[in-house]
């Protein structure tokens, strides 16, 4: 198969030096991508700014914003059977970027923030006979956002981890299917979960698609 990665963080900037962003490692993504490659697969992986050195054989892609991941995203997925979204994507972005390095005021200032776009969801809602996996970083109602998220990005399954994944070599991992059993459990470190996931992925989801 080939196989459309997401992986790291996003940034959106304030003004040209400083950004947004969050403690994604990029880790459980990169993982993904190696398993992947192991198993045979082709991979493409579009990633947000991460300290790791993306695995050989890769087509690597980077991106810094989310419209820059959106973007991407949208050209590639028509070429790809699927989709891992493991991405840690900003919701918001200030409204305005200032040109150049703001200065101080000497007084507080308020950023005005609006939503980014939600790139799994337009890849879901375009996705035809391309499967989609989800993930889902949860810290209340774990279950419920994790359905609510899969339902909305028209995924054929979700991993539901909590926020202790975010910057951990470790993670355990639920996946959730569009009836809302829990279909499989993995834990362990990422590179074990990743070649799990890998394995479940082409025996249940892409066999449900033809791939
Ligand atoms: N995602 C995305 N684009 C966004 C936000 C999330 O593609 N703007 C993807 C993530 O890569 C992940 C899934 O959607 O596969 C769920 O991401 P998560 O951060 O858990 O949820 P959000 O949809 O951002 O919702 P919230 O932050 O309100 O929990």
């Amino acid at each position: 198969m080939r196989i459309l990665i997401t992986a790291g963080p996003t940034r959106e900037y304030v003004d040209d030096v400083r950004f947004l962003s969050n403690a994604s490692s990029g880790r459980m993504g990169y993982s993904i991508a190696e398993a992947s490659i192991k198993r045979g697969h082709e991979v493409v992986l579009v990633t947000g700014p991460v300290e790791l050195s993306p695995p050989s054989h890769v087509e690597v892609h980077r991106i810094e914003t989310t419209g820059e991941l959106r973007a991407k995203c949208l050209e590639l997925f028509p070429l790809c059977d699927g989709v891992i979204a493991t991405a840690a994507v900003c919701d918001y972005r200030p409204r305005e970027r200032f040109v150049g390095k703001m200065t101080k005021t000497g007084r507080p200032i308020v950023l005005e923030l609006v939503e980014t776009s939600d790139v799994l969801a337009e890849l879901g809602a375009s996705k035809a006979h391309r499967w989609v996996v989800g993930f889902a970083l949860e810290s209340q109602d774990p279950r419920t956002n994790a359905m609510r998220k899969l339902r909305m990005k028209h995924c054929d399954c979700i991993v539901l981890n909590d926020t202790t994944a975010i910057s951990s070599l470790d993670n355990h991992v639920e996946i959730l299917s569009p009836d809302a059993t829990t279909i499989a459990e993995f834990q362990g470190s990422k590179k074990a979960i990743a070649a799990e996931l890998i394995e479940f992925v082409e025996s249940s989801i892409a066999l449900q698609h033809d791939c």
